[in-house]
């Protein structure tokens, strides 16, 4: 098996899980977040960059990577991991939830997908075994099996007739799986806000046994209570010994009281693309560095950090480049960023370990500003 999972101990506290996934590229500590590198790089950083900061799985793309530069090179450059340099955990998306999230005209056929390219205009198509095959061309150490994931709000007939569409694209997605040794497939649990479309999808999909599960279609425009209830009821479905994947998901806040509901995986593309804005994550909440109230500000965007940007550079500084639209700002943001989140994520594992994490959300959503009106 490519993917294994380790349990370590649950949280006394609140029943969060420290854990580990062991790949073939290293294991990496649960929870965690997972920075995305769309276009096979995380925008402005080296990865380098990325391993001082502590990242140690990355995501990527299908979808952009089909369509540029083409599987096909990545494949001749010997795979993901040696085309950008990075030898740590990769996964990649398998393209199911772009298609839905970056084109409008589409049409679902039990086949497939068609649509149209969103840079180009260009007519494609994309299928549960052409999503395995360019997955299997990119040579990632975990997979995502091809979904739908419908909008929020939707009836609950189109969302039955969709999770029953994803089970059988789920089923075409392991028989067309090439290198199940090496690289380890994720299905995908859908449904909804709906308790029995949820259910459904984990009986189908646990019937399958996949190397773990994500749940998807979450983060997309419900309220957080949506998103926490679906938590509470769907994770309790999925085998304990498999690790748990929240697909999308990377506030603060959702990043504690996911761990909370015994997810084990993360990604976003939030703090990358407020980064690139001049927006910044820190221990008091967020800080929009262009602001004319820091023109003057001396002191690091968070006094509690001492990740690279905050050791050695100003907000009045950061601000400026931020306004002169220097690039060096957008790097600097974007490991701040990067680094607040992945250092999150290290208290959260520590908090797990000492059955504190109950405490730690107290504290951290009280500095945060969560718990103000
Ligand atoms: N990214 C965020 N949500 C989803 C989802 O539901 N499916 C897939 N494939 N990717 C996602
Ligand atoms: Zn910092």
């Amino acid at each position: 098996m490519a993917i294994t999972y380790e349990l370590i101990k649950t949280c006394k506290q609140t029943g969060a899980r420290l854990g580990k996934v062991h790949t073939p590229h290293g294991s990496f500590e649960t929870p965690m977040f997972m920075p995305v590198g769309t276009l096979a790089t995380v925008k402005t950083m080296s990865p380098e960059e990325l391993e001082r900061m502590g990242a140690q799985i990355i995501l990527s793309n299908t979808y952009h990577l089909w369509l540029r530069p083409g599987e096909d090179i990545v494949e001749e450059a010997g795979g993901l991991h040696k085309f950008m340099n990075w030898n740590g955990s990769i996964l990649t998306d398998s393209g199911g939830f772009q298609v839905f999230s970056l084109s409008d005209l589409r049409q679902i056929e039990e086949e497939g997908v068609h649509f149209r390219n969103h840079i180009s205009g260009e007519k494609l198509f994309l299928s549960p075994e052409k999503a395995m095959h360019i997955q299997n061309s990119l040579g990632a150490d975990i997979m995502m099996a091809f979904d739908e994931c419908p909008p929020y709000p939707a009836e609950h007939k189109y969302m039955k007739d969709s999770v029953e569409r994803t089970s059988r694209w789920a089923e075409r997605c392991l028989e067309a799986h090439k290198r199940p040794h090496d690289q380890g497939l994720f299905g995908i649990i859908q449904g909804g806000e709906y308790e029995d479309l949820r259910q459904q999808s984990a009986r189908d999909l646990t019937s399958m046994d996949f190397p773990g599960y994500a749940i998807g279609g979450l983060s997309v425009g419900e309220p957080k209570d949506v998103m926490n209830r679906v938590l509470d009821f769907t994770t309790p479905l999925l085998p304990d010994q498999k690790p748990r994947y929240l697909m999308g998901v990377g506030s603060p806040d959702s990043l504690i009281d996911g761990s909370i509901r015994g997810i084990d995986m993360f990604d976003c593309v939030l703090p990358t693309r407020i980064a690139r804005n001049g927006t910044l994550m820190t221990s008091q909440g967020r800080l929009v560095v262009r602001n004319a109230k820091y023109a003057r500000d001396f002191r690091p965007i968070d006094e509690n950090c001492d990740c690279h940007t905050c050791r050695n550079y100003s907000r009045a500084y950061i601000r400026h480049l931020v306004k002169a639209n220097e690039t060096f700002g957008f790097r600097l943001t974007t490991y701040h960023n990067l680094y607040f989140l992945l250092n999150l994520m290290r208290q959260v594992r520590e908090a797990i370990r000492e059955d504190r994490l109950g405490d730690f959300r107290e504290e951290f959503f009280e500095q945060y500003g969560f718990n103000k009106p």
